[in-house]
């Protein structure tokens, strides 16, 4: 949620600020700005695109600049709200991510002192008291920690100054990283938008200041006492963050399915004992043993796929699992049992309800494992421990080829817990077997997808649209349904097949589309009655099933996968759901990579 991005070095800002913009997209998208330092603090923002802002950017010179992409939260979408906001007299100019809760009281005071505020933002106190303490002869580290000081709330907030050479930047709940180049320095909200320029990267941790100049930087507490800041070992990830031949990310990263999944298991299966090795997450013999229960938490689609892993983990190794939304988890008072495993999901690894519910377990005694595609992030850093997915980078909003490798680790996971238990090793071999054909299965699913242009056909001129899918496909139900709706706008409903029938069924009409996933899995059967009754209502049928399944003549739009092991098929059956996803999007010419409203990290809670 909000992208930031900084430069301070030789070349020229203003190109490489726009650069890293542009790679922080996907954070928030409904305006952007630069600031760069030449003599002057010269500014410009806009709402749209970045491209866009970037069309009409004046060329200014300088090599000392700060930039923001921006995800509304407080104030609308409107130029005036669009980072960065600058002092009134000019000398002192801000980019923020996160959220100050007493930005009301703030902004009192400032108006009762005679300030003229500029926009609606809570972000735009930041520059005021920053610049009325300088005003009062205060240093600029001494303005920024004395306004810190009143603020309550997140932040990773960026401070250009017009009389200083350097910036200083801070960060409390809101990621920031820094790149040290050759006599350059990088500020981004991200690794990956630095990593092009230098591998050498410093995250800061909450309560941190940073000092940079081209030369140098210091890190230390808001208090200013120095604290000795470790360099990021980043391994080198797969994947190009451009869009090559393909249209749209979404589309692209769905292409990747089957070489990112490839990328998660490859290395990390053991055939011979029918086992998988996961390095970060080994359960010690004496932890297994007393091991009550595994706890997984996530939020949207890692959810989803959390949802997926606790039945894997129940299936394979027989130990109660239970999935938790994030956004939920520490709203009840949560009881944590430290002996119980606690893993957190995310692609991003900067979701702030994941984040603090990893914080909360923590506090209450028990270890975390982060189940995290980007390298470095807050919840891999936070977590100390876990497993990358290894998707590569995923651009697009509407996350594809994270799911896939979530549930890819998850699967590998609950193989290496059911090994150490009571899974057979002849058991243990078949799934192995059968995980390492997953990938040739995407790449041909994606080949030969089916009749998705039927299913478009039907649910872009719908209401609604619900979703049914029994035991293991019933998350996969809901991940088409989240798919759908963030990017197509067509309100839709995912339940547990059987469920249907206790309300959800008053909503169909006729002509209604119902998509149903419904693999050869054991529950195939009971499913087959939600299908009757939606029939005998009028409903359409759009029917996810394995190829050469008798099933598929209860279809209206029959959908066929190619057949794997019942517990794998989320791995090909969520696929038609996101390319029905994708072209309904199209159809209805929706921005299919930037959907409204949402943002790609969402790191306000
Ligand atoms: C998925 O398509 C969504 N854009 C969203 O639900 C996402 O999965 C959720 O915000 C969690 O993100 P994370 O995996 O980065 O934690």
């Amino acid at each position: 949620m909000c992208g930031i991005f900084g430069y301070i070095g030789h070349r020229n800002a203003s190109s490489l600020l726009v650069k890293g913009l542009l790679r922080l997209e996907y954070r928030g998208y409904d305006s952007s700005g630069v600031v760069v330092k030449n003599g002057q603090l010269q500014s410009y923002k806009d709402i749209g695109k970045i491209s866009e802002m970037a069309t009409s950017l004046p060329e200014f010179k300088g090599s000392m600049g700060i930039a923001h992409t921006r995800w509304a939260t407080h104030g609308g979408v409107t130029k005036e709200n669009a980072h960065p906001h600058l002092s009134n007299d000019g000398k002192v100019a801000i980019v923020h991510n996160g959220i100050l809760q007493n930005s009301d009281a703030l902004r009192k005071r400032l108006k009762r002192a005679g300030v003229q505020l500029n926009s609606e933002t809570d972000s735009e106190v930041f520059c005021h008291y920053i610049a009325m303490a300088l005003e009062e002869g205060k240093a600029p580290l001494e303005a920024l920690q004395s306004v810190l000081s009143m603020t309550r709330g997140t932040w990773g907030v960026c401070v250009l100054f017009q009389e200083y050479d350097y910036v200083l930047c801070a960060r409390n709940g809101s990621p920031l990283i820094i790149g040290r180049g050759k006599d350059e320095m990088f500020i981004s909200s991200d690794p990956h938008a630095i990593r092009e320029h230098t591998d050498q990267l410093v995250a800061l941790e909450d309560g941190q200041i940073a000092k940079l100049d081209a030369h140098n930087f210091q890190v230390m507490q808001t208090d200013g006492k120095e604290v000795v800041s470790h360099l990021l070992q980043l391994e080198e990830e797969w994947g190009e963050s451009e869009l090559g031949e393909y249209p749209h990310f979404m589309l692209k990263e769905i292409h990747e399915q089957s070489q990112s999944l490839q990328h998660c298991i490859s290395g990390r299966l053991r055939h011979a004992e029918g086992t998988s090795v996961l390095g970060g997450l080994q359960v010690q013999p004496q932890e297994l043993a007393q091991l009550p229960h595994v706890r997984l938490i996530g939020c949207g689609t890692a959810l989803h796929a959390a949802q997926i892993g606790q039945i894997l983990i129940e299936q394979w190794a027989r130990i109660p699992a239970v999935s938790h939304v994030a956004s939920e988890f520490n709203a009840n008072d949560p009881v944590i049992n430290p002996k119980a495993l606690h893993l957190a999901i995310s692609q991003s690894g900067e979701t702030a309800d994941t984040l603090s519910a990893v914080k909360e377990i923590q506090r209450k005694g028990a270890d975390v494992y982060g189940v995290v595609n980007v390298v470095g992030s807050s919840i891999a850093r936070q977590c100390g421990k876990g497993v990358y997915i290894h998707s590569g980078p995923e651009q697009s909003v509407a996350s594809t080829k994270a799911f896939t490798n979530m549930v890819g680790a998850l699967a590998l996971f609950a193989l290496q817990l059911g090994r150490s238990r009571h899974l057979s090793k002849t058991k243990g071999k078949s799934i192995i077997r059968e995980m390492r054909t997953l990938p040739e299965k995407i790449r041909a699913y994606l080949e030969q997808p089916g009749p998705i242009e039927q299913a478009v056909e039907l649910v872009t001129k719908a209401k609604s649209v619900l979703f049914l899918g029994r035991g293991i496909s019933s998350p996969v139900a809901s991940e088409g349904a989240l798919k759908l709706m963030e990017i197509a706008y067509i309100p839709c409903l995912a339940y547990p097949a059987g469920e249907m029938k206790h309300g959800p069924i008053a909503l169909i009409e006729q002509d209604s589309p119902v998509v149903v996933i419904a693999p050869n899995d054991g529950v195939q059967e009971r499913t087959l009655n939600a299908i009757h009754e939606c029939k005998a209502r009028g409903a359409k049928i759009i029917l996810i099933h394995e190829e050469g399944d008798p099933i598929s003549e209860t279809a209206d739009v029959s959908i066929p996968i190619p057949s794997t092991m019942p517990m794998l098929t989320p791995l090909l059956s969520v696929l038609p759901t996101q390319l029905i996803a994708y072209h309904a999007a199209l159809a209805l010419d929706n921005d299919v990579d930037r959907p409204r409203n949402l943002a790609k990290s969402v790191t306000v809670e």
